[in-house]
């Protein structure tokens, strides 16, 4: 069986065939070609997932291991998430990960709950307050695109006048066109400002409890790992919300919720996480030996990529096909192991999340779909899984 192309429009619909077929023809680790059919192994199994996971020294997150350097054009476009020449947390490995891992877990496990809520309610209403009176709106580009970047602003200590030039910057850089290299300039001189300004006057956010970190962590560092704390907390937390306000919109299980009730709100987040998780697949891990994994044999040096979605569909876990409303959080969603989301950064996307769920169903009671529910489509990327639009009519109702 020839290894499959991780590319086409099989990610637009419904890739979960995809992985279905791939663990019938290729089992738990699927042999996959990454654009320029540059080899790599896709981990789908829930129980090689933990494996690769849970095994940091033999699996390693050390990029520069990787047999295929040689034949990596400067221009290869999934470079920026391979990561050569980036010392960010990502690619930090052993004791000084941890100590890094650590000083972000702390800065952001500080930031009182309330408050956080707080801000996440604030911004989400001002979105709300833009489109209300129009009675139609993309609740992808109008609203989950617009929020997490905000509240993460505001967390970090940026005051509120930039945060609509980091909406911009950080969207175009994730857009990966024209203004992206300006977008990321933009974000990553706004981040070494912000450090220069709090090493001068420390406050109460979590630029200062990083710099007040005792790992003699170098403000680039730090930079660094802001940079990778935005990007990775903001599209996965705005596809978070747009596949839950999706699923909502589209499921009749949830629309009780829609008119009043919000207890399904937690339910339906969960279940996105299990069935449509933002971060479907992530590159990933290097064996720093030759191994087995899933009868296959792995090369020292082998790419292996975390198949999230995959693993979260496993037959061998989801052997009842059950429903899965209900707080069962044993999904990859965050990763698992030394690497994974940080428990903290998990909470601040669960609050961020779900306050702008909760804000929609509050302020536009009778929202519904402006399109067939077919003919939703996603970003072409078998990486992040997010909607390319959600536009959904209302009754038009007062600004607050
Ligand atoms: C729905 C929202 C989110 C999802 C689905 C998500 C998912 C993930 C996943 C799967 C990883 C593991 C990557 C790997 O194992 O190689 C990860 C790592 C990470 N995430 Fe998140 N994340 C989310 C939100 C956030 C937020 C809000 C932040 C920060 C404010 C954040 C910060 C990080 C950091 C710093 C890492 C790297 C950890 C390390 O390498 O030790 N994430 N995330």
């Amino acid at each position: 069986m020839p290894p499959v192309p991780l590319t086409g429009s099989v990610f637009q619909t419904e890739p979960a065939e995809l992985y279905r077929r791939m663990r019938r023809e290729h089992g738990a680790v699927t042999p996959v070609l990454l654009d320029g059919d540059v080899p790599a192994w896709l981990v789908l199994g829930y129980r090689e997932l933990h494996q690769v996971t849970g095994d940091p020294v033999l699996f390693s997150r050390d990029s520069g291991r990787w047999n295929q350097w040689d034949r990596i054009p400067d221009d290869w476009p999934l470079l920026p998430m391979i990561g050569r020449r980036q010392p960010s947390i990502l690619y930090t490995v052993g004791e000084r990960h941890r100590e890094r891992a650590a000083m972000i877990s702390n800065a952001l496990e500080s930031a009182d709950p309330a408050e956080l809520r707080g801000h996440a309610e604030r911004f989400a209403d001002q979105l709300i307050d833009a489109l209300c009176s129009k009675g139609r709106a993309d609740l992808v580009a109008e609203y989950a695109m617009l929020l997490p970047v905000r509240v993460l602003a505001r967390l970090f200590g940026f005051p509120d006048e930039q945060g609509p030039g980091l909406v911009a910057a950080l969207n175009d850089m994730i857009d990966g066109r024209g203004r992206a290299l300006a977008g990321q300039t933009h974000l990553a001189t706004s981040m070494a400002r912000l450090v220069a300004r709090r090493r001068a006057a420390p406050a109460d956010d979590v630029v200062s409890r990083m710099l007040a970190d005792r790992g003699g962590f170098t403000d680039e560092e730090i930079v660094q790992d802001l940079m990778v704390m935005m990007a990775a907390g903001h599209q996965p937390t705005a596809d978070w919300i747009g596949n839950s306000l999706r699923l909502m919109l589209t499921d009749d299980r949830f629309a009780a919720s829609l008119f009043g009730g919000r207890n399904s709100v937690a339910d339906a987040m969960n279940e996105v996480l299990w069935e449509d998780t933002p971060t479907q697949n992530v590159a990933g891990r290097w064996a720093s030996r030759d191994t087995q994994l899933g009868g296959r044999r792995i090369r020292a040096g082998d790419l292996l990529l975390l198949g999230l979605q995959g693993a979260n569909s496993d037959p061998q876990v989801r052997t009842d096909g059950s429903e899965l409303t209900g707080g069962n959080g044993a999904h990859f969603s965050f990763g698992h192991g030394e690497h994974r989301c940080p428990f903290p950064a998990q909470e601040v996307a669960e609050v961020i999340a779900r306050t702008a769920v909760e804000v929609v169903l509050d302020r536009l009671p009778d929202i519904d779909l402006a399109v067939p529910h077919r003919s939703l489509t996603r970003r072409p990327s078998p990486w992040l899984r997010g909607l390319t639009g959600l536009p959904v009519h209302f009754t038009p109702v007062p600004v607050l």
